[in-house]
């Protein structure tokens, strides 16, 4: 299967199934001399891992990452850095009704068009178990990032059309309810209607609202590779993201340009912009200002109510789904964001060491 890996000098390539021995990620184009360890990746990996609470699927996976190569005496060593998270809690029974049926929603009937055989045990490569070796990239990724001022921020805008509200945001509270809500008021109204849901044997979604910070103007690239496009990429390759924006998105389309430009000002010396409605990328390349980028989750495609279906050998038939599911893939989804958008932004920034002949020279001083 092609389409593994991501990027160009900041490169990842992750594999595995939810059923196989393990799941994991190769990154190659990593800068050497970096501090790195267990701890650094198993942070990020722990936000996303199952059995957080009742509002993500109840699998208790330990998700423990082990590193392979690339460090040495606690530092990246610029070679290929391989990272394993054994699998530990399959239970391959809890499966064996979707067999041969297609769920509605999820990528079983596509998977058979293409391949004519697939691994039904939890999606394969379809399961959102596949973000782990994203999630363990973009923490090394992110960490890279952090050593030249530049920082992420992911967290739930809204979840089944609750949104997070101005006057309430509050970055503390992202890490203290159920949701990476950083609106504790939202946040509760969303347990209600996520309690409701789960009796109801339905799911829910929402938006991930991510901002990255520190990015100087001048990276990404103006044609095929803009920064713009690459993020789009990045974030829609996830499972369940069917919708992407950056800035103002989709919302532009109804503005007036006087009501969308952002006008330029003179701030010590240097140009900047007096609003943000471009979120942070002009023409492809980053203007200085947060980038923003946001990602529309779909509700978790296998829900226990009774749906309309086919099987493999073309009858209609009904299908519930009593496996361990999210009811909502918002919460686990928010670091995986987060990461790709790290991998695209240090990929972009390396991309452009060589952008001009100044910078070249200054590599080579
Ligand atoms: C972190 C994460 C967890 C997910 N958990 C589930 C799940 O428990 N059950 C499920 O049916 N889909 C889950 N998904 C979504 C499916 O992977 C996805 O809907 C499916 O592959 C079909 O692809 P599409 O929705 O992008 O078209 C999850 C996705 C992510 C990113």
């Amino acid at each position: 299967m092609a389409g593994s890996s991501f990027g160009t000098l900041f490169r990842v390539t992750t594999w595995g199934e939810t059923h196989g021995a393990g799941v994991g990620v190769v990154i190659d184009g990593c800068p050497a001399g970096m501090e790195l360890c267990q701890e650094d990746i198993q942070k990020y990996l722990d936000r996303r891992k199952p059995g957080q609470s009742k509002y993500t699927t109840q699998r208790k996976e330990g998700d423990q990452v082990e590193i392979m190569s690339g460090i040495f005496e606690g530092k990246t060593t610029g070679t290929p850095i391989s990272l394993i998270v054994r699998n530990k809690n399959q239970k391959s029974k809890d499966y064996s009704n979707i067999k041969d049926v297609y769920r509605p929603g999820h990528a079983d009937f596509t998977y058979d068009m293409k391949y004519g055989f697939r691994d039904y045990r939890g999606g394969g490569r379809s399961s959102g178990r596949e973000t782990i070796g994203r999630v363990a990239a973009g923490a090394i990724a992110a960490k890279v990032l952090s050593e030249i001022g530049i920082t992420l921020k992911a967290y739930a805008k809204a979840i089944a059309g609750i949104e997070i509200s101005t006057e309430n945001y509050n970055e503390e509270e992202i890490f203290c309810n159920s949701f990476y809500m950083p609106d504790a008021d939202a946040a509760k109204k969303v347990e209600a209607y996520a309690d409701q849901m789960i009796k109801d044997k339905d799911s829910i979604g929402g938006i991930i609202e991510c901002v990255i910070d520190g990015v100087k103007p001048g990276i990404g690239d103006p044609a095929f590779d803009k920064l713009s496009a690459d993020l789009g990429k990045a974030i829609l390759s996830i499972g369940a993201v069917k919708g992407f924006e950056i800035g103002d998105g989709f919302a532009v389309a109804s503005k007036k340009g006087s009501e969308n430009n952002d006008s330029f000002v003179m701030k010590d010396g240097k140009p900047v912009k007096q609003s943000n409605h471009s979120g942070g990328v002009l023409g492809g390349i980053s203007d200085g200002s947060p980038i923003i980028l946001r990602a529309a989750v779909k509700p978790t495609p296998s829900i226990a109510q009774t749906q309309q279906t086919v099987n493999k050998n073309g009858e209609n038939v009904e299908i519930e789904i009593h496996g361990r599911h999210d009811p909502m893939i918002v919460p686990r989804a928010v670091v995986v964001v987060e990461s790709m958008a790290a991998i695209t932004v240090l990929d972009a920034v390396l991309r452009n060491l060589g952008a001009t002949m100044n910078q070249l020279k200054k590599l080579y001083e």
